[in-house]
């Protein structure tokens, strides 16, 4: 029984209520039967407690507004994109004639009708707004066809003719690497000396490997509602992780101020970081369009034409040399790293950055170096998306340490082992940080025998002895990832609390909700804060008039950020209201405790609601605003080296899969997970970011392949051909545990980021495959390595498999 079946059977425990959210990679509806962390008795505690999404109720009961669910205004039109069939070429016409022609069509949108300039403000300033006298892949944006109704535009806009003489095009990573075709300058990153290393090695092994990048299918599609303001304002309804961004990138396309375009997001159908810096051209094409034709535009995109305009995670490749000891300990290692980044940088450099700083994993590397390639291609602008690099740098590591314990015929986790940072040696990371909470040298045994690792080592040979065609492989995997930006400037955040004068409170912070339960836990901090009870808390939308500059909602750290600063800004309120108690019982403001919706001084109970009355009618101030900056860390960009992380989040999963081995099919059959969230704000929101997180990952590494054609067309553009999990490809045993102790550094109520960690659990079933593809194989230790691509499909199965060709 899964961990969920469990507790859905457990209903009655009542005051642990389902957690539900909308989308599918969140889409927890876990009951915790993991014991929370201990946290103080304060029976009142908001913290620490599986209370309901803030929104859960609305989202089942379909009630809860996305863009699309908005009352439209009058007048309101509807844009779709014109969009380039041509990898790469020379565009000199645009004729939309017969698109005009049609019934409802207004007008187009070209890169002409731009007032401002016509270069996205990304911060590489590489990506035109529309396509003027070049297009750089299948699927860019040219203009718009605006239209009275949204199939009227998008008709339309298939009708538009375009004149464009090909090029040739870059459409692989082995192509760009050949032709040195870069969005951003190699970075090279070294520790030690990795020749001399690998030179005096015992066992040296060399590979290579791809793995494909995944669409993010969150399941509101990218959307956009632009409505043109008095004297020249703007309101932008944006389904995006980054408001602020929005407002720059439409402010800079329209030619105004960044006070003139406020914009709103309440929340997102999932993001997954593919709403980071995307949504913001959704946001400037149909303000552009709103611009031109003064009427409010929506701009909603078809899911296929999502496919294939928007950018996805980076296909990587690798090619690595390396050396170890009889025990599988590495000695040296280089690793070249290449990202396929499609045709702009958008998010490019942090997330190669980011590979490189994961391509460690929770090992010391002493001897190594490190060469990342950002490949430009004719392909959509890779982007952001869960991990943001992290994932594509642990499984090459992982893969290695596969390998080596394959090629000596040891267990894999007892190399893995022998490989981890140690505690007060072995330590420093290959960007020259010191690994300071390293937790893994008791979370990975306590993993092993609750999952009953070795037990299951000794059973799965057995039965795959016995087994020919089907066989069934095991792995154990430690995921440790840094937490914070990694660009410093991005870790500040603010928020504005306001308590009413009924005592209510509304929350504005600058983070965004996307599923992954932000607003709830804000909520549940500023009640604590508050000692309110938490239906008294509101978070209103994200807007950009209330709380200004804020980062995108992104690097997992939402909460350490928004959670922080709309705990001071309650404080500030607090510390108000305490100084005015204290005058009023001549007690000292530190005597005043707030709790359980009651105020007490040492010679008074207060209900909360008449404490703010009655300081409201002597003029204290009931409202503030919060700050806060992530503290400790620094980074230097040029030489890759600091303390970019305030702390590490970390977690192991075990994995049970099996393979047809005459079919390539495979199944994930068992998962065990222990994860660290610290001591966890919301365990039944934690656990649902865990599954989702894990199933994702799993998807990435299993089902989801992207395939381009020949000429640079995405082929599998819609859910018919792009196969993310289902429920049923959920393992039938999911069980996860919460480690059980704090965060070490000071972060908001000692927990720890949670929303992309998990992602890098499902490696884990990477490296399980490929112990059942070298079982399936017969391998003997010295074996060639299994150089399963992934995701591993099907073909891809077979292929490792040896049983088609390469
Ligand atoms: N969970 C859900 N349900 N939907 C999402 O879009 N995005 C993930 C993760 N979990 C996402 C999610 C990504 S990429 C990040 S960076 C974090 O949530 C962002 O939110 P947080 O910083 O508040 O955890
Ligand atoms: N993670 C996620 N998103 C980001 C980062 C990061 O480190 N830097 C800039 N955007
Ligand atoms: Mo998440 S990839 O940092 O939006």
């Amino acid at each position: 029984m899964t961990q969920r079946e469990d507790a859905l059977l457990s209903r009655d425990a009542e005051d642990d209520p389902i957690a539900i959210v909308a989308d599918a990679a969140g889409a927890a509806g876990a009951t915790p039967q993991v014991p929370s962390p201990p946290r103080s008795p304060v029976a009142e505690s908001a913290m620490g407690r599986a209370h309901p999404h803030e929104s859960a109720r609305a989202q089942v009961m379909g009630s809860a507004h996305y863009i699309d669910d908005l009352p439209e205004l009058k007048g309101t039109l509807y844009a779709a994109p014109i969009l380039s069939t041509v990898a790469h070429g020379t565009l000199s016409g645009v004729d939309p004639a017969e698109a005009l022609a049609l019934p409802g069509v207004r007008g187009v949108v070209l890169a002409g009708d731009i007032p401002g300039d016509p270069v996205l403000a990304a911060f590489a300033h590489d990506e035109p707004i529309f396509a003027r006298d070049t297009v750089q892949h299948v699927g860019q944006v040219i203009g718009l066809v605006v239209a009275d109704s949204v199939m009227a535009a998008r008709r339309a806009a298939r009708k538009v003719k375009l004149d464009i003489a090909p090029l040739p095009a870059v459409l692989t990573v082995q192509d760009a690497l050949a032709a040195q075709s870069w969005v951003l300058p190699p970075v090279h990153v070294r520790r030690g000396d990795a020749a001399g290393a690998l030179a005096a090695a015992t066992h040296r092994l060399q590979g290579r490997m791809e793995v494909g990048g995944q669409e993010h299918f969150y399941l509101e599609g990218q959307i956009a509602y632009a409505l043109p303001l008095e004297q020249g304002q703007w309101w932008i309804h944006s389904s995006t992780q980054h408001p602020g961004e929005v407002q720059h990138w439409v402010a800079h396309a329209l030619g105004l101020d960044s006070h003139a375009v406020r914009v709103e997001c309440r929340r997102m159908g999932g993001g997954f970081g593919g709403k980071e810096t995307q949504a913001g051209h959704l946001a400037v094409w149909a303000a552009l369009a709103a611009h031109k034709f003064g009427h409010p535009v929506k701009l909603r995109l078809d899911r296929d034409d999502d496919f294939v305009v928007t950018g996805k995670r980076h296909p990587f490749a690798y090619e690595w040399d390396v050396g170890f000891d009889d025990s599988g300990r590495i000695a040296g290692l280089k690793l070249m790293m290449a990202a396929n980044c499609g045709f702009s940088a958008d998010l490019s450099g942090p997330v190669a950055d980011r590979a490189v700083f994961h391509c460690d994993n929770a090992y010391f590397l002493e001897h190594v170096e490190i060469a990342s390639y950002r490949c430009k291609t004719n392909t959509q602008s890779h982007t952001a998306f869960r991990g943001f690099g992290g994932p594509q740098g642990v499984l090459a590591i992982e893969a290695i340490l596969g390998d080596i314990a394959r090629h000596l015929g040891l267990d894999a986790l007892d190399v893995r082992l022998r490989n981890l940072y140690g505690v007060g040696e072995r330590d420093v990371t290959h960007y020259q940080m010191r690994v300071e909470d390293n937790i893994l040298h008791e979370l990975l045994p306590q993993l092993e025998q609750s999952a009953q690792y070795r037990q299951r080592q000794k059973a799965i040979a057995a039965w795959n002895a016995q087994s020919p065609v089907l066989k069934r492989g095991l792995a154990l995997t430690p995921v440790k990832f840094g937490i914070s930006f990694t660009a410093t400037l991005f870790n500040q955040a603010g928020a504005l609390v306001h308590v009413y004068t009924d005592g209510s409170v509304q929350v504005n912070h600058g983070g965004t909700e996307m599923g992954q339960g932000l607003h709830t836990k804000v909520a549940q901090i500023v009640a604590d804060e508050l000692g309110v009870p938490l239906p008294r808390v509101l978070v209103a939308a994200s807007d950009t008039s209330k709380v200004p500059n804020a980062s995108a909602t992104a690097a997992s750290s939402g909460t350490d950020l928004n959670g922080r600063a709309a705990q001071y800004a309650a404080r500030t309120i607090r510390d108000n209201l305490a100084a005015f108690v204290a005058g009023l019982d001549r007690c000292g403001a530190g005597a005043v405790r707030f709790q359980g919706g009651q105020v007490m001084s040492p010679t008074a109970t207060r209900r909360w609601e008449d404490v703010v009355k009655e300081a409201y009618a002597n003029r204290i101030q009931l409202w503030s605003d919060g700050f806060y900056r992530t503290p400790k860390i620094h980074y230097d960009k040029t030489t890759l080296t600091g303390r970019p992380f305030f702390y590490f989040a970390y977690g192991a999963a075990c994995t049970e899969v099996a393979i047809d081995t005459q079919t390539g099919e495979s199944r994930v059959l068992a998962v065990d997970i222990l994860h660290d969230v610290g001591r966890s704000i919301n365990p039944a929101i934690d656990i649902g970011q865990i599954e989702g997180g894990f199933i994702q990952g799993m998807g990435w590494l299993t089902t989801e392949e992207l395939v381009w054609d020949s000429t640079g067309r995405l082929a599998t553009h819609a859910p018919s051909t792009y196969k993310i999990p289902a429920t049923g490809d959920v393992p039938g045993h999911l069980k996860i545990a919460l480690w059980h102790e704090a965060n070490r550094e000071d972060n908001v109520g000692g927990s720890k980021a949670v929303g992309e960690p998990p992602f890098m659990l499902a490696v884990s079933v990477y490296e399980a495959l490929r112990n059942a593809v070298a079982a399936g194989r017969g391998d003997a230790p010295g074996a060639a390595r299994v150089a399963l691509r992934a995701p591993a499909t099907a073909e891809n199965v077979l292929r490792a498999l040896g049983r088609v060709p390469d």
